[in-house]
């Protein structure tokens, strides 16, 4: 993934979903469960004022359950309605027709009592680059879904898919861009590979990676890279250097050598950001809701 904004295809990408805004009832935003704050849009909710609204706490299957549902009692909190979903498996899409059917009540409502009856919630899904949007439509729409044409008002080139009775959905997404500027966001999202390692050298990625598992997931460390890995020998050592500590044990252990002698560093890095990013160090979240995070 490559992900180049720059102010020219922010300012186009957000006048684009502002037409589209005005087509919709309901606002479907993906966020990624590992980490469902840096993972949104910091213009959304003022881009999306008057709608209802759903977040989809997407990849859920990488998230640690305990810190998903703090997250959706968290958005649940601020008037959002949420549901947890694998949009690879298809797992929770069920529930989604009945959360659109609860947040889109007061429209639904309104639509009654002016004596219009089925008119079909028209739902648009936004969200980050790779956080599972083009996947999502696909698995909740299915094949079988035929397109329902263009209608009169609708945007040139969008179409509309009928998933139900009670539901229309944009096909195609709102591709929105995160808090870049914020240093810590940065960094998470390369840590799940949503934004290009070059951001930081891949080592360093790594190392940081290391210093946030030992402190909130060491047991997915020592499972993985064997029960010695966070050992007293780096007492001497501190924050980020003592995580290249950790990184060159996990190269001895996992037989990163360079040709010569010495250890290819570069390439225990990249082995576990990738052994991180394929879900092999277990379910684990990066980032807790606000007011958890101050508790810890
Ligand atoms: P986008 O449209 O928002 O940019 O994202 P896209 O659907 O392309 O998904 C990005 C990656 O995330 C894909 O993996 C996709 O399979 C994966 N993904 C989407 N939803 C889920 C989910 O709920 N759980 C998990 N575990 N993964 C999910 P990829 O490796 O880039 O592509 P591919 O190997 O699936 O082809």
């Amino acid at each position: 993934m490559n992900i180049q904004w720059y102010p020219g295809h922010m300012t186009k990408a957000k006048r684009a979903m502002q037409e589209d805004i005005k087509l919709i009832d309901l606002i479907i935003e993906l966020v990624d469960a590992r980490v469902p704050l840096s993972s949104r849009n910091p213009d959304i909710d003022r881009l999306g004022q008057g709608k209802a609204r759903l977040i989809l706490l997407n990849k859920s299957d990488m998230a640690d359950e305990r810190y998903s549902d703090l997250w959706a009692a968290y958005f649940k909190s601020r008037g959002y309605h949420v549901v947890k979903v694998n949009s690879r498996t298809g797992a929770g899409l069920k529930q989604i027709n009945a959360a659109v059917q609860e947040a889109c009540r007061e429209k639904i409502e309104r639509d009654r009592k002016r004596g219009i009856l089925n008119r079909p919630v028209r739902a648009m899904v936004v969200g980050i680059p790779n956080v599972g949007k083009s996947t999502f439509i696909n698995s909740f729409a299915g094949k079988a879904c035929a397109k329902t044409g263009n209608k009169p008002g609708v945007t040139k080139g969008n179409q509309w898919i009928r998933l139900s009775k009670t539901l229309e959905l944009l096909d195609t997404p709102g591709i929105l861009w995160p808090r870049f500027e914020d240093q810590q966001v940065g960094l998470r999202l390369a840590f799940i590979g949503s934004i290009n390692d070059e951001i930081l050298q891949k080592e360093e990625l790594a190392a940081e990676l290391i210093r946030f598992l030992e402190q909130s997931y060491p047991k997915a460390l020592t499972d993985r890279y064997g029960a010695e890995l966070l050992s007293e020998e780096d007492s001497s050592r501190e924050g980020l250097q003592k995580a290249y500590g950790v990184l060159e044990r996990i190269a001895r252990a996992r037989g990163c050598l360079l040709k010569g002698s010495g250890l290819d560093i570069s390439k225990a890095a990249s082995l576990l950001l990738d052994d991180f990013r394929s879900g092999r160090l277990g379910r684990i979240t990066l980032e807790l809701p606000p007011e958890k995070e101050q508790e810890n």
